[in-house]
This record gives structure tokens, C-alpha cells and sequence, in this order.
């Protein structure tokens, strides 16, 4: 493995880890977190915060003057300009909150808008996932590959609901109204990271949510790249580390995917 991704790695596992254990150890007694609403259906508390400082000074020991895109606390700058940790310190917050097991990190090294090294941390039900530019995915060290479910009715499809902006419920529901009777079922689990650690270790044939940050996805979308499927924009163009739509899935299934996803089966 080429030196730096291998170090960023190595970089990227012990800050999740550290934030790991802190969440972790704030489950216990999850029913007496004071939250706050960053909007209507958007939830913080100290725990996010907490586990970001952890990320972020956990990085910076290891990687002096690392930049960090971080959900919380460190937003700073472009995901796609040099070397850059995005990080997301706990995704699936309401999970969390109610104590419904399926709450992760998430952290991607990017090197001018590519993906390098990535770690996602499920801390509910244990797991790391890993992944680096050109050397594959694993799980708890076990290489980790994409499903061969070639047929649309046998797979099963991960999902976020578009709550935070309910323009785009109308567009969605209509997606899912297409997929219900095509397929052989739909999961929202709430952490799109973990939904794309399920594409990535064939679980989920494939995954979709119409609004992702880079930190709901960066690291997802190499673990299923390096597990051999395809992440992309609604248009089928690659994804790239902007936010926006987020099409995940074994590779087989893509294109009928797509062609269901904007309608164009008829
Ligand atoms: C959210 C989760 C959720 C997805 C949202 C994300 P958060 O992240 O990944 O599954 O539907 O779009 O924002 O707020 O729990 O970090
Ligand atoms: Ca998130
Ligand atoms: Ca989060």
C-alpha cells in the first residue's frame, strides 16, 4: 500500500476508535442527553460534539496541520482541495438519541477530491470497515465485496428519507412507488454510512437518498467502490466529495437502477 494512505489510514482508525469508545461509553445513559434541534427533524448534543474534538485532535497529533471537514465543529473549506479528513462524529444522531442500535463514525481521507482511506466505525454493534484508494475494502481485516444479485426482484434496497427538505417528498415517494412492487423489499436504517457499508458487504443490493452532506457519504462511497460496485449521481455521473444525490449499488444492478429511478422503464 502506497506510505501516506497507509499512514492516513492508520490515522483515520485510531480517531474513530477514540470517538468510538466516548459514544459508546455516553449509550449508557442516552435517556438523559439534553438535545438540541439544529432544525425541525435535525438533532444535536454534546455527544457529536464531544466526538468530533476527539477526531479532530486525534488527526492533528498524527497529521499536523490536517485540514477537516467535519460536520460539527470544523466545516473548513472544500472537501475537494488537498489533503482533507471529512468526518462525520456520529452519524444516525436520532438513532443515537433513542437508543435504536445503528449509529457510526465516519471518516474519508481525500486528496484533492479523491478518496484515499476510509474508516467507518459502527459503534452499536462493533465493526470497522476500511478501505484505501486501489487495495480494497475489509471488515474487521476480512475483504468485504458487493453482492451478485443480478435481479432486480430479489434485491434489497437501503434508503434515507428526504426529511430535512420536504420538496423533494413528492419525487421520492414516486421513486419508492416504482421500487416497491420491483424489488424484493426497502430498509431505512438511519446512518447512510452504515447503509453503504451494507452495499459494500452485500447486504444492500443498492442504496439511494436524494440530499447527502460529504460526511453522510465520503467514506461509504470508497468502501463500496473498493468492495467492486458504483457510486454515483442520479445522472450516473461518478460521484464526487459535493453533496448531493447518492446512488449506491452492487455495479450489476446500476443502470436498472437508474433507468428506475428517473422513470425511464415505463
Ligand atoms: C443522517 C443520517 C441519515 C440520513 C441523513 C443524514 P446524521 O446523518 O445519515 O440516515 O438520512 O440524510 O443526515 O444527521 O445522523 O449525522
Ligand atoms: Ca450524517
Ligand atoms: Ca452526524
Amino acid at each position: 500500500m502506497h506510505a501516506d494512505r497507509h499512514q492516513w489510514l492508520n490515522a483515520a482508525v485510531s480517531a474513530a476508535a477514540t470517538a468510538a469508545d466516548f459514544i459508546a461509553q455516553e449509550a449508557r445513559t442516552h435517556r438523559a442527553i439534553q438535545w438540541e434541534a439544529k432544525s425541525a427533524t435535525d438533532f444535536v448534543s454534546h455527544v457529536d460534539l464531544g466526538a468530533e474534538e476527539r477526531i479532530r485532535d486525534t488527526l492533528l497529533a498524527r497529521i499536523p496541520g490536517l485540514r477537516i471537514v467535519g460536520e460539527e465543529l470544523s466545516n473548513d473549506g472544500n472537501p475537494e482541495d488537498g489533503l482533507v479528513a471529512i468526518v462525520d462524529p456520529l452519524d444516525g444522531t436520532t438513532n443515537f438519541l433513542h437508543g435504536f442500535p445503528n449509529y457510526c463514525v465516519s471518516i474519508c481521507m481525500a486528496l484533492n477530491g479523491v478518496p484515499q482511506a476510509a474508516v467507518i466505525h459502527d459503534v452499536a454493534r462493533g465493526g470497522v470497515y476500511t478501505a484505501t484508494a486501489g487495495a480494497g475494502a475489509f471488515v474487521d481485516g476480512q475483504r468485504m465485496h458487493v453482492s451478485t444479485i443480478a435481479e432486480p426482484a430479489r434485491a434489497l434496497i437501503g434508503t434515507g428519507f428526504p426529511f430535512r427538505d420536504v420538496s423533494y417528498a413528492e419525487r421520492y415517494l414516486a421513486m419508492m412507488r416504482r421500487l416497491m412492487p420491483a424489488t424484493a423489499g426497502m430498509r431505512r436504517a438511519g446512518s447512510a454510512a452504515l447503509d453503504l457499508t451494507d452495499v459494500a458487504n452485500g447486504r444492500f443490493d443498492a442504496f439511494w437518498e436524494l440530499w447527502l452532506n460529504p460526511w453522510d457519504f465520503a467514506a461509504g462511497m470508497l468502501l463500496v467502490r473498493e468492495a467492486g460496485g458504483r457510486v454515483t449521481d442520479l445522472e450516473g455521473r461518478e460521484a464526487r466529495l459535493l453533496g448531493g444525490t447518492i446512488v449506491a449499488s452492487n455495479g450489476t444492478l446500476h443502470d436498472w437502477f437508474l433507468d428506475i429511478l428517473n422513470d425511464r422503464l415505463g
